[in-house]
């Protein structure tokens, strides 16, 4: 089992450069595939999932070049196999993403269900819905999704909960459709932005990224392109308050500062200084830290992602925070650790109670998904 030894203590003070956004690359390198002419893709970040997801799709056949650690060249005009399937594939969520590609493209796909963190149930009923409405026929079978259609047809889908994944899917998938799709209630989170840019620049025609209803005019083919994935506001967050914790001064360089907002509007709620530049934010944390109230939402909320670092925080804050968790059932998986470190948290059901400490005291803890290894990081 891969461990990190950390001697805490010392305040984080310097700068550091932030990479592109994980699950945006997820999405766009998914997409990718969607034409038969080749594409780059720059600043991808060299993290396991989307190793993982590159070589599911040379697995099927695309042909994939990596030009340095972060650029990606890829063509999916040798895909011949709609079965993507491997034991890594299965442990990544993204792996979603290859049905709607796919689908969009060659009107079928197999692919093993997602895993991802264990951060609650995660269905992908919305997903299906999607692909449903634009008449493929999916179901759930031997361990994977198997979506089919004799052909796509524009239509107008109502997401029930805003989700992601699924609009991110149903919008690759349309954007081979005949005709016009319109998704309402899609969610506006920056990285659903990104893909849609990347598929409009192979020549999709998608309006209203960002927005909660999507709409998108089929297009027969796509094309080659060259495209930047836009910088990931997570793990920017993640140093933005790990200097807060530290007591430090960071400089988080290469970022969008408004798609970090509900991250500062925290920090200064708290009692941090955020300085922003045009691609670069400043924490400062110098005094105490006051409490708060957060509940995670869709975008432009705060991000659930955050919420396992903001409890950390929380837990050095004079009084009583209370934390609601409103987007998974299942992520306050690192307040076990957290306790183990003197911090004083109370869960019940989806609202955490974080009662400040003077201090947190090294010890041994696990982290059980992603976003909880990062919060335990952080308090350490
Ligand atoms: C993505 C991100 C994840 C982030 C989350 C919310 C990736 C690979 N992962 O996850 O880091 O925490 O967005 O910003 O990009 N839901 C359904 N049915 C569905 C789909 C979702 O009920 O078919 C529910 C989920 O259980 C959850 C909520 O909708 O309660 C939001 O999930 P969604 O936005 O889809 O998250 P993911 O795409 O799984």
């Amino acid at each position: 089992m891969e461990q990190y030894v950390i001697k805490g203590g010392n305040p984080l003070v310097g700068e550091v450069e932030i990479g592109g956004a994980k699950n945006a690359a997820l999405a766009i390198l998914s997409a990718a595939v969607m034409t038969d002419e080749t594409v780059t893709i720059e600043n991808v970040p060299n993290v396991r999932d989307t190793n993982v997801l590159l070589n599911a799709i040379e697995e099927i056949g695309a042909r994939v070049e990596r030009l340095d650690a972060h650029t990606v060249r890829i063509n999916g005009s040798f895909i011949r196999d709609f079965n993507v399937d491997n034991e890594f594939i299965r442990k990544i969520r993204a792996s979603y993403y290859l049905i709607g590609a796919l689908l969009g493209k060659y009107k079928r796909a197999e692919v093993a269900l997602p895993g991802g963190c264990n951060i609650g149930g995660r269905p992908i009923d919305l997903h299906m819905k999607g692909f449903r409405a634009l008449g493929a026929d999916v179901d759930i079978k031997y361990g994977l999704v198997r979506a089919y259609a004799e052909k796509l047809t524009g239509t107008h889908i109502y997401l029930d909960k805003v989700s992601v994944g699924a609009t991110i899917n149903i919008m690759m998938a349309a954007s081979m459709a005949e005709g016009k799709t319109i998704i309402e209630n899609a969610a506006k989170e920056p990285h659903v932005v990104d893909v849609a840019n990347f598929l409009n620049s192979m020549g999709a025609n998608i309006r209203g990224a960002g927005t909660d209803v999507i709409r998108i005019v089929g297009v027969e083919k796509l094309h080659a392109t060259e495209y930047s994935i836009i910088p990931d506001q997570i793990e920017a967050g993640t140093f933005m308050l790990a200097a807060a914790a530290t007591k430090g001064d960071v400089t988080v360089k290469n970022v969008i500062p408004k798609h970090l907002e509900a991250i500062s509007a925290k920090l200064l709620e708290i009692g941090c200084e955020v300085e922003e530049f045009d691609d670069a934010v400043r924490v400062v944390a110098s005094k105490p830290l006051r409490h708060t109230q957060v509940t995670t939402l869709p975008y432009p909320g705060f991000p659930t992602d955050m919420q396992p670092l903001l409890m950390a925080l929380l837990t050095l804050a004079k009084g009583h925070c209370m934390i609601s968790e409103t987007v998974f059932e299942a992520r306050f998986s690192q307040a076990e650790g957290l306790c183990r470190m003197g911090a004083d948290i109370r869960i019940a059901g989806r609202r955490a109670s974080v009662f400040g400490v003077e201090r947190l005291f090294g010890a041994e803890v696990f982290a059980k998904d992603l976003r909880c290894g990062a919060a335990l990081l952080c308090a350490a």
